[in-house]
């Protein structure tokens, strides 16, 4: 299998990096993932348009126009065998320097990309959570590498029971998941956080909002507290290798009656047959 890193197509064992990367001194960069349907990028336009917001709240120039961008994806993508379901990993950093906090003039970004085969699920059973204060920064809507708060989470989560999420909570709101949006059904209606800087705008979270409100289904884009989503008949996590994912369980409590909700199953029938339909 290769990857691109900087410029050349390389097998995955002789891509290096320098130690001085920036990105491996200080967690200095962005990143994106896209799904990859039948050998289609999955929602390109709205990726790299997120892609670029985050480049641009750190000061790193876009190293490359929408055409290189899908040409270097479908070369990864291409070297990816088989015709399951895929997703492409983007990592931009700063680039190499002398270690200094601050942005060095005249450097070149580092920029990886590789193919990935992603895990089928079924949520047939449904998932578990966890709730815990959200212990991260304030620009959440910024795809960065630096991740250590969420694989921590995460890890809390599976550590507790196997849970498969931890939703966050910041003054009392729900704000995401770990590496997940967090939608909640309470009363027929559908509710979803707003994106702002304790989010990240989930692409998948978009579709779904869209989908729903295409469908009729009432859907507020509104905060919800903790009691509010403990409280609630159904809650569902959203992303693009979760896809959308109900809840049963949130700290060994379950959620209405412990199993995947009618909202739920419309919302996933919705996704599932706009995905078919791209396939095809
Ligand atoms: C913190 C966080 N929120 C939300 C999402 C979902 O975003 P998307 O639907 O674009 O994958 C992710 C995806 O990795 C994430 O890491």
């Amino acid at each position: 299998m290769q990857v691109f890193l900087n410029g050349q197509l390389l097998e995955k064992q002789e891509a290096k990096v320098s130690v001085l990367d920036r990105g491996f001194i200080f967690g200095d960069g962005v990143y994106e993932v896209i799904p990859v349907y039948t050998g289609r990028l999955f929602r390109f336009t709205e990726h790299l348009e997120r892609l670029q917001n985050s480049l641009d709240a750190i000061d790193i120039s876009n190293p490359y126009s929408h055409t290189e961008w899908n040409k270097i994806c479908d070369d990864v993508i291409a070297s990816c065998p088989g015709d399951a379901d895929k997703s492409v990993y983007i990592q931009v950093t700063r680039g190499v320097s002398d270690r200094q906090h601050l942005y060095p003039d005249n450097i070149t970004p580092t920029v990886f990309v590789m193919c990935n085969l992603t895990e089928a699920h079924s949520y047939h059973d449904g998932v578990m959570a966890i709730t815990h204060e959200d212990i991260r920064w304030h620009r959440c809507d910024i795809k960065a590498i630096t991740l250590l708060p969420n694989i921590m989470l995460r890890q809390l989560a599976r550590n507790s029971g196997g849970a498969y999420e931890a939703i966050l909570v910041r003054n009392n709101r729900v704000t995401e998941g770990a590496a997940s949006n967090v939608f909640m059904v309470k009363d027929g209606v559908v509710y979803t956080p707003p994106k702002d800087g304790h989010i990240l705008p989930g692409i998948t979270r978009d579709l779904v909002v869209e989908l729903l409100q295409a469908s009729g289904q009432g859907i507020l884009e509104q905060d919800f507290s903790l009691q509010e989503l403990k409280d609630a008949d159904e809650v569902w996590l959203t992303g693009s290798t979760t896809g959308v994912a109900p809840v049963i369980q949130i700290d060994g409590d379950a959620v209405s009656d412990g199993c995947p909700g009618q909202y739920w199953r419309n919302a996933n029938n919705l996704f599932n047959q706009y995905i078919e339909k791209i396939k095809t």
